[in-house]
């Protein structure tokens, strides 16, 4: 058992045992019909009940009046960068991040070293998560202009990363020809990071020698996600080919997936809801992420869209550096911040401001994301799927500190921001992995199981 880090220690999560029942009662319980005042059965590893006979023996009772209880975060892209870049994160410290934020599921890019670009290393990835992971996981396959045969024999992922504009790794895919072939003859979901190549090559040309990482979102303009966004658009139209928008940064690129909701999904970070270029005097190269920070147009822009509908998922794009990585000069910083253990803060947060419903943060980040990568018996609370709960105090007020952060780069960019809700329990497979400041690392999570014949968001209804 640890503590974590600066949080006063609380109770204990419980160790489990094999059929042990846990009835979490009187909770305010996020179901896929609404909310409800009800009690949940944890029996094992999955949910066994919702509103049990009241005689009912358990081994455990949890008294939750007072508090809400939701399905486990899916957080469908985060950067945890190992095996290889181990200095600025690793799956240890990463999914106690995720364990404290609420998120019981994480995926993970492809852009590691080595870079996830075969089956085998997949397979590596996942042997690596099996013994380290507190959360359940998955890894997404890279493309790179040559691996096609492997991009059409993976298994055991969500899908295929494009990187359709360079990031930090190095994986790209610029040629068209390479992205036919990518979006023609591989048949798991495509997601992709958009930013043309040319447009933020020629930007940084002129802009990258200034040494102000304001200029970031001038070379890193929003033609360059505007023109890469409809490229991959296009391509998953003329293909009919499934296709994930990954961090939509403009209020411009709505408007090219909102006709196409029977093939195209797209997602947002709380970078992009809540920064932008006015934030850069206060926030520097902590603000430095590729896609960059737009206006707070944008901003609002990105907000109705999620209210509307148009943009599904929430993700958090968590891709930490080191405070020293980014206090280099423009354009030697990295671009990336950590966000994890936040995301749901932040949005309970929005919850209480009046901004939205807990139900759609709820479909935002744990149903909506479930649906478009697959995801077997996860996103939701019904019975017979996986318990991955996390309870939420809606009253709490907590300050988000760097000194306080699980990330191994132990920064946050909202450091001094006091907000109110956030997790205090999670469960991971019924397991209870955080307590109000406490970690069981006893057990591990689980590979993620994907049936990528139901067909994606669209297709799909949790039942
Ligand atoms: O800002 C970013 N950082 N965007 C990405 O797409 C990659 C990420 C990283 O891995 O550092």
């Amino acid at each position: 058992m640890t503590t974590c880090r600066a949080v006063m220690p609380g109770p204990r999560p419980h160790q489990r045992y094999d059929g042990m029942k846990t009835l979490i009662r009187n909770a305010t319980v996020v179901l896929p019909e609404g909310c409800c005042r009800t009690s949940v059965l944890i029996d094992g590893a999955r949910i066994g009940d919702i509103d049990p006979a009241v005689q009912l023996a358990v081994d455990e009772s949890v008294d939750a009046s007072g508090l809400y209880l939701l399905p486990g975060v899916i957080d469908d892209q985060v950067h945890f960068r190992q095996p290889g870049l181990t200095h600025k994160e690793d799956l240890r410290h990463a999914s106690r991040a995720c364990a404290k934020g609420g998120v019981t599921t994480f995926f993970e890019m492809p852009n590691t070293r080595p870079s996830t670009i075969s089956c085998q290393l997949l397979a590596d990835k996942l042997a690596l998560a099996s013994s380290l992971s507190l959360v359940n996981y998955g890894f997404y396959i890279g493309a790179t202009p040559e691996n096609l045969p492997e991009l059409q024999q993976a298994e055991r992922t969500p899908g295929i990363k494009v990187f359709i504009g360079s990031s930090t790794g190095e994986l790209l895919v610029d040629d068209q020809e390479a992205l036919e072939r990518i979006f023609g003859q591989t048949t798991l979901p495509i997601c992709a990071h958009c930013e043309d190549e040319s447009t933020f090559q020629r930007n940084l040309a002129r802009w990258g020698g200034t040494g102000r990482v304001a200029d970031h979102s001038r070379v890193r303009d929003e033609a360059a996600a505007v023109i890469a966004t409809q490229r991959a658009v296009e391509l998953a139209l003329r293909h009919r080919h499934r296709f994930h928008v990954l961090h939509m940064s403009t209020g411009a690129e709505i408007e090219l997936v909102r006709h196409h909701h029977q093939l195209i999904t797209a997602e947002v970070c709380p970078h992009h809801l809540f920064f932008n270029v006015d934030h850069y005097p206060r926030l520097g190269s902590r603000i430095q992420v590729n896609p960059s920070v737009k206006t707070a147009q944008d901003n609002r822009q990105l907000w109705q869209a999620l209210l509307q509908g148009q943009i599904q998922v929430i993700a958090t794009d968590h891709a930490p550096h080191t405070l020293e990585e980014k206090q280099r000069p423009y354009p030697q910083s990295p671009s990336g911040l950590p966000a994890v253990e936040n995301a749901l803060a932040l949005l309970l947060n929005q919850v209480n401001l009046g901004r939205c419903a807990l139900e759609q943060v709820v479909h935002w980040m744990c149903e909506a994301p479930a649906r478009v990568w697959d995801v077997l018996n996860k996103g939701a609370i019904m019975r017979g799927y996986d318990a991955d709960l996390v309870l939420v105090d809606l009253h709490k007020q907590a300050e988000i500190r760097d000194e306080h952060q699980e990330t191994k780069c132990r920064w946050s960019p909202w450091h001094g921001t006091t907000l109110t809700g956030w997790p205090v329990r999670t469960w991971v497979l019924g397991q209870e992995v955080f307590r109000e400041g406490r970690f069981d690392e006893s057990h591990t999570g689980r590979e993620v199981q994907f049936d990528h014949a139901l067909g994606g968001y669209w297709q799909r209804r949790l039942s």
